[in-house]
């Protein structure tokens, strides 16, 4: 994948991190992209690479916001070129029952997790379709399979992404653009750490191997998917889980 470039939403993230320097050792370009309220976080993810020998950049935008992220877009494609792969990894929770959810909770994980994969790809999917050559990976999760208690917010977030992965990959299938879903499982994380301890015991005690997902168990299946050895491989949802659930 030398001379590849790649931009990848939520760089700053614990899964977005292991995304970047994953692509990075296969020899892509990564441009890691974050909140524009969060480039300090970012920075930490520059100098971690660099101290592993990997050079990572930094973009910061609100992946929610339609036009920034096309602002954003523009200037990352001046700067290193056209982008040949997007993983699409922002995401947030705002978990709460459904009877105590407010409107505010539900818009921001709509527009964190379902509209930045249109606000992205959107501003991607010309140029690649163009050039013959391009790789989307959206990042769902074991919940929008399954639903979660407390989450019909980003379940519906979720169930939405692979949605949309469907569709785009029928469209640019001729265009050798392949679009796929990774859906991690309960990965060992921030937002993992933010569930109540006695829900995340349950949890754990339901993965069948027996542990909680480390980041690079995702970065691993999306470097896969960007590879040229899986051009066949389109409109997939890849369970990254661990067994947790094995339905569709
Ligand atoms: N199934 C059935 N009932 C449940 C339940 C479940 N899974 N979880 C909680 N309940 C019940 C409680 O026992 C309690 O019952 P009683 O009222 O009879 O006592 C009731 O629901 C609690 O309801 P509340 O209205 O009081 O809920 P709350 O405001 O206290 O908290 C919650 C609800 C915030 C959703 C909390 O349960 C929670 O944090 N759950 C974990 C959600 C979770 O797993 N999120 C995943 C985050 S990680 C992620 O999303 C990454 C990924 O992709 C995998």
């Amino acid at each position: 994948m030398e001379g590849k470039v790649a931009l990848v939403t939520g760089g700053s993230g614990a899964i977005g991190q292991q995304v970047c320097l994953y692509l990075n050792r296969a020899g892509v370009k990564v441009v890691g992209a974050t909140s524009r309220f969060d480039l300090e976080t970012a920075q930490v993810l520059r100098k971690q690479a660099i101290a592993v020998g990997i050079e990572i950049d930094v973009v910061a935008f609100d992946a929610a916001d339609f036009d920034d992220a096309g602002r954003a877009i523009a200037e990352v494609t001046k700067q290193y070129g056209a982008i040949d792969i997007l993983v699409n990894c922002a995401g947030i929770t705002r978990d709460a029952p459904l009877r105590k959810m407010t409107d505010s909770q539900w818009q921001q994980v709509m527009g964190v997790n379902l509209n930045s994969m249109f606000n992205s790809s959107r501003h991607v999917i010309e140029a690649m379709a163009e050039r013959g050559w391009g790789r989307i990976i959206n990042i769902s999760s074991v919940n929008g399979q399954r639903g979660q208690f407390g989450q019909t917010n980003y379940s519906a977030s979720k169930a939405g992404v692979h949605g949309f992965t469907m569709a785009l990959a029928q469209e640019v299938a001729r265009k050798g653009v392949t679009v796929n879903t990774v859906a991690p499982g309960y990965i060992d994380s921030p937002m993992i750490q933010a569930v109540p301890e006695n829900i995340r015991t349950d949890i754990l005690g339901n993965i069948p191997v027996g542990r909680f997902g480390q980041p690079r168990d995702i970065a691993a299946a999306v470097t896969f998917l960007c590879s040229p050895q899986a051009s066949f491989i389109t409109g997939a949802q890849i369970p990254v889980n661990g067994g947790y659930y094995m339905g569709h």
